[in-house]
């Protein structure tokens, strides 16, 4: 937004000043592929880091609202609401310090008919004569293409009540400066905000629904990029999405979907419910599925055995290791008594240390970090790759191969590799959605 507005005065305010620090150093707090250079071309011009809240909410006309909603603990039933505490607390705050009218917007995902809790917040705490407008503008934008997906969004909703007309034109006048009119559209507040659950759900529900197509791949010899592509090419499928992996992760599908089962249980549709819970219960079986396949194809177990993991973030593209598959199938391997030598090339240590949670009777989980995909590998004897990182395309594998323990294995959670090559050079090589003695 600052880079399309640069008459606009952008002011992004956290209450982590820690973040704030890294948002003004060289050492941005999140990697996305051209996000360094767009904030050292507006930093301090447009676009300002600081932790002064409230003078940021005094200035301001319009407040975007990108706090994070996590899922809360779960009690018995099937999903869990999203944590609004920090929402609620931000509207105390601006209705404590505005002293003129604003535009109040939520980015962040929020379930159904939050934009009533905002209001209520607002118009119960607000100084005399102060009025809010309440917008929802949900961000569609996909961690690893981030950049791109900003600058060509395939729409924009604003959504609002009725009466709000004027403050979604203000809105719309702000995205209009790089994005198409006929690619921005107006609707109800309700549906804004559902829009966001439901398209996060879609796309996890086509995750789901492509992976346990590969394990019906792998039981009968079929092979799952075939599959994709014999689907993929209708068009009222599409190819997109169809790629079969160790399953999703990240920050927003899972507990959005949690989000979205909790909703339909809360209104009493507990079919709804099931059928969502049902796309999380299969990305949890998918990563189990895929642990289990190495546990039955390495001879003797995994105990004491090394394996080099290749990958740790959720996808490629981002150093985002929350809710990561490579967690869970991390986690279970340590428990199997392997030992891990983790290489991903951009998340922090930290993030993979904090992943690691497991405990295990009288031991410590042995898992190392290295910096290099070598150095992860020589020496092991098994090799899986989690994230679908292009450079671990290019590796030599016959030099990995000569470096490694015999027979040396490798399961494939994205199918990123050339499997007869590698079959070739003489490694057991399986993967997602293959058989692993190649097409039946
Ligand atoms: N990450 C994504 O790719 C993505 C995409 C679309 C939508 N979203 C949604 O956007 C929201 C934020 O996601 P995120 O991944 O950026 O979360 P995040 O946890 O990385 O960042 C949220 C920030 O909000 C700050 N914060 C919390 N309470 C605050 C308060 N009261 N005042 C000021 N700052 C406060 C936190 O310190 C943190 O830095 C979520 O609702 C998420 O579902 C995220």
């Amino acid at each position: 937004m600052a880079l399309k507005c640069p008459k606009v005065q952008f002011t992004v305010v956290d209450i982590d000043s820690k973040r704030i620090a890294a948002w003004n150093s060289d050492h941005l707090p999140v990697y996305e592929a051209g996000l360094d250079d767009i904030v050292r071309a507006r930093r301090g011009i447009n676009l300002i880091f600081s932790t002064e809240i409230d003078n940021a909410i005094y200035d301001a006309d319009i407040i975007l609202i990108a706090i994070n909603t996590p899922s809360m603990e779960k009690d018995n039933r099937l999903g869990a609401a999203a944590d609004l505490r920090g929402i609620e607390q931000c509207m105390r705050r601006i209705a404590k310090v505005a002293r003129h009218y604003k535009i109040i917007v939520e980015k962040s995902t929020v379930p159904c008919r939050t934009g009533d809790l905002i209001s209520n917040i607002l118009r119960q705490n607000s100084n005399p004569g102060v009025n809010f407008d309440v917008l929802s503008n949900p961000e569609f934008l996909s961690e690893g293409s981030a950049i791109r997906d900003l600058l060509y969004p395939d729409r924009v909703i604003i959504g609002g009540l009725d009466g709000t007309e004027g403050a979604q034109d203000v809105l719309k006048s702000i995205y209009s400066r790089w994005v198409p009119d006929d690619r921005i559209i107006t609707m109800g507040l309700w549906s804004s905000e559902l829009a966001k659950l439901a398209s996060n759900a879609l796309l996890a529900q086509r995750v789901s629904s492509i992976n346990s197509i590969s394990a019906v791949c792998e039981a009968v010899g079929a092979d799952i990029n075939e599959v994709s592509r014999g689907c993929g090419l209708d068009a009222r499928i599409g190819s997109q999405f169809l790629q079969a992996s160790v399953g999703f992760g990240g920050a927003c599908f899972h507990k959005d979907i949690q989000s979205l089962i909790w909703l339909s249980e809360s209104l009493g549709l507990h079919d709804v419910a099931e059928y969502w819970d049902q796309v999380l219960k299969m990305n949890e079986s998918q990563m189990s599925r895929f642990v289990q396949r190495v546990i039955n194809e390495v001879e003797g177990g995994l105990k004491d055995i090394r394996i080099a993991v290749l990958g740790f973030a959720f996808k490629s593209g981002t150093g985002d290791a929350r809710n990561t598959p490579a967690s869970h199938i991390c986690n279970q391997l340590l428990r199997q008594g392997a030992s891990l030598f983790i290489y991903d090339p951009k998340v922090p240590d930290e993030q993979i240390r904090n992943n690691l949670t497991v405990e295990l009777d009288n031991r410590k989980p042995q898992f190392h970090i290295c910096h290099d995909a070598y150095n992860a590998i020589a020496g092991s004897q098994v090799i899986v790759i989690l994230t679908a990182w292009d450079e671990f395309q290019a590796v030599d594998w016959s030099e990995a191969h000569s470096q490694m323990i015999q027979p040396a294995y490798i399961f494939d959670g994205h199918r990123l590799l050339d499997a007869s090559y590698l079959k070739q050079l003489g490694f057991h090589y399986a993967s997602v959605g293959t058989h692993s003695k190649g097409r039946i």
